[in-house]
Formats: structure tokens, C-alpha cells, sequence
């Protein structure tokens, strides 16, 4: 199996460290456009293998995609982050032209790619690439509903005192203030979460969940990237493992939850071929109304996108 990362910054540079420490492939290729940057990165990731024991071999390469050609799954996460006073928003003209550009040349390389997009702001630049890249939505997705649901079971993880490993979430809606965290389907160790969380701490963690991105850009100054990096490798190994494995994702929606042409957070199943289900949850009339709000905002910005198309 081969993965390639476009982009070796923070986030792309964690993901392939992530897949070569786990094993998830054979040969991991990162490309960036700055000269020597990605060659850089991709040595000191293979400099760890004698001693965190693994045989992945990492490489580097510069805007080359030759290098890339036959790759099964390939994460974009070639873009700018965002800065302290920038939404995810903010980076919509910038990063679209980047995602396009990425896209096309990767698959002309590697036709048969799973491409999982990373770039900001996610929804829409999921979009951008099912666009560009004119193949099955089943093959194109967006990561971010494992970060921030890891996020969201960090956080209940420590107002419980508890292993996060116990802690069972589901997540939709876009990446952004308008997610929606679904208490009514999170447990813990089996156990309805809203059996030991009283109702206003967990109105609290699931605020914190929805800024959690804002909470990291005001700390450092840039987004994040450990749990961005891992969160994108998980995907990459449910699929190179064909694992079936549940998790929110990005997705194109054709009337699942009453949402029409759009790439949004929902529940999916992740195997070889890529997305092999949307799970339509039965929501309740607050969470479907959250939802919509979410879609409104999502759709907003893909209109932007669809303007900048004309
Ligand atoms: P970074 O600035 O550390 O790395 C981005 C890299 O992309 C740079 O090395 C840059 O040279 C490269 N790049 C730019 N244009 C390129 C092109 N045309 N071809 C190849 N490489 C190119 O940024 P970081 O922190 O790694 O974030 C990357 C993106 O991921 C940002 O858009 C950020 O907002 C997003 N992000 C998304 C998350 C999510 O949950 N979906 C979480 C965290 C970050
Ligand atoms: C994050 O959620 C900014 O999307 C980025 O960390």
C-alpha cells in the first residue's frame, strides 16, 4: 500500500509520522511546494524508524507527483491554517485554488486514489475536490468529525475522571461553530452520557467542542496539528485496512437527513472502497433543527465557492 500527504507542514507531517509509526502502509510519500521542505520532514521521519521499530518508508519529494503515482489513498493537506481573528471562512480563495491544482494532478497520477481532504475551511474544500476531481463522492471525503469528537471526548474523559478510550461519540454537522455534538448518542463504557454529566457541564463541553479549533489558534498562534494529523491517519488506515469502521465524516449528502448536494459531517461507514454507508440516525426535532442551522452555514460558504466557479 502507498499513501501520499500533500502538504509536510504541521498537519500533514504529523499524519505521515502517525502512518509510518503505525505501519498503515508500505511506502509514505509527502509533497510539498517548498523546495527541500517536504525531503526534510521525510528524512527525520524515516531517522525514527530504527528506533520506534517500523519499516515504513518515508519520502519527500518536491511538487513532484510522478513520485506519488500509484498511490491508494492520498490526504490534501496543502493550504494555509488559520491565524488569531480568521475564520475557517477566511481561507476559502487561497486554499480552493491549492485543493484544485492538488487534486487534478494527483489523480492524473494516481486515477484509482481515495482522496481524504484536511484544508480549511473542510466542508467546502471537500467540495472543491469532489469538483476537481469529477469521481465518485464515495472516493472523496473530508476529516473532522474524529477530531472533534475526539475533542468532545477529551474533554468529558477529564470531567469524568475517565479513560477517553470509553468514551463513544457521534458528531455531524460542518467543521465549524455550527457542529452539532450529539449528547443523546454519546456513552461511556456503554452508559448514557447524560446519565453522569449533569445538563449545563455538558451544555459546557459541548460549547468548548465547537470552538476546540479557536481554543488551539489562540494558545499557539496556528491551528493544530497532533490530533489533526492523527485524526486524518485514522481514516486513511480504516480504509488501506479495510477496518469497516464507524466515524463522522465529511460527506456528500443526496437527501440523507434531508440535506441535498451537499459535503457535511455525518455518521459513515469507512472501508476500501471508501465510504461504504451514511448511517441516517433518527435525530429528534432539536438536534435535526441544530443540523439545519449547520447546513445553512455550510451552504453559505459552498456558495461562495459556486460564485468563484462562474
Ligand atoms: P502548514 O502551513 O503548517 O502546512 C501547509 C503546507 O502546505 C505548507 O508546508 C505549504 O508549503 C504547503 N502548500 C501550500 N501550497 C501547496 C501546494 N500547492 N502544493 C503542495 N503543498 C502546498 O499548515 P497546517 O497547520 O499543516 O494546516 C494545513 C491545513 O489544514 C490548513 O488549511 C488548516 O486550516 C487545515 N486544518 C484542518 C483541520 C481539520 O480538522 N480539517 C485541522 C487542522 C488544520
Ligand atoms: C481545527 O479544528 C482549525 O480546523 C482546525 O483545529
Amino acid at each position: 500500500m502507498k499513501v501520499t500527504v500533500v502538504g509536510a507542514g504541521n498537519v500533514g507531517a504529523t499524519c505521515a509520522n502517525v502512518l509510518a509509526t503505525r505501519e498503515v502502509a508500505n511506502e509514505v510519500v509527502l509533497l510539498d511546494i517548498k523546495g527541500g521542505f517536504a525531503e526534510g520532514k521525510a528524512l527525520d521521519i524515516w531517522e525514527t524508524a530504527p528506533i520506534n521499530l517500523y519499516d515504513t518508508r518515508t519520502v519527500g519529494c518536491t511538487n513532484d507527483y510522478g513520485r506519488t503515482a500509484g498511490s491508494d489513498v492520498v490526504v490534501i493537506t496543502s493550504g494555509l491554517p488559520r491565524k488569531p481573528g480568521m475564520s475557517r471562512d477566511d481561507l476559502i480563495a487561497t486554499n480552493s485554488g491549492i485543493v484544485k491544482s492538488v487534486t487534478t494532478q494527483i489523480l492524473e497520477h494516481s486515477p484509482e486514489a481515495i482522496i481524504i481532504v484536511v484544508s480549511n475551511p473542510l466542508d467546502v474544500m471537500t467540495y472543491c475536490a469532489y469538483l476537481a476531481a469529477g469521481i465518485d463522492s464515495k472516493r472523496v471525503m473530508g476529516m473532522a468529525g474524529i477530531l472533534d469528537t475526539a475533542r468532545y471526548r477529551a474533554f468529558l474523559a477529564e470531567e469524568l475522571d475517565c479513560s477517553p478510550k470509553d468514551i463513544q461519540a457521534v458528531l455531524m454537522g460542518g467543521h465549524g461553530d455550527t457542529m452539532v455534538p450529539l449528547p443523546r448518542y454519546t456513552t461511556v463504557g456503554g452508559i448514557p452520557v447524560t446519565e453522569l454529566v449533569e445538563e449545563g457541564k455538558l451544555e459546557a463541553i459541548v460549547e468548548r467542542t465547537k470552538k476546540g479549533g479557536g481554543e488551539i489558534v489562540n494558545l499557539l498562534g496556528t491551528s493544530a496539528w497532533y490530533a489533526p494529523g492523527a485524526a486524518a491517519a485514522q481514516m486513511v488506515e480504516a480504509i488501506v485496512r479495510d477496518q469497516k469502521r464507524i466515524f463522522p465524516a465529511c460527506v456528500w449528502l443526496t437527501g440523507e437527513y434531508g440535506i441535498e448536494n451537499l459535503y457535511i459531517g455525518a455518521p459513515v461507514k469507512l472501508g476500501k472502497n471508501g465510504i461504504e454507508e451514511i448511517i441516517e440516525l433518527d435525530l429528534n426535532a432539536e438536534e435535526k433543527a441544530l443540523l439545519a442551522e449547520s447546513e445553512k452555514a455550510v451552504r453559505s460558504v459552498a456558495e461562495v465557492l459556486d460564485r468563484m466557479d462562474d
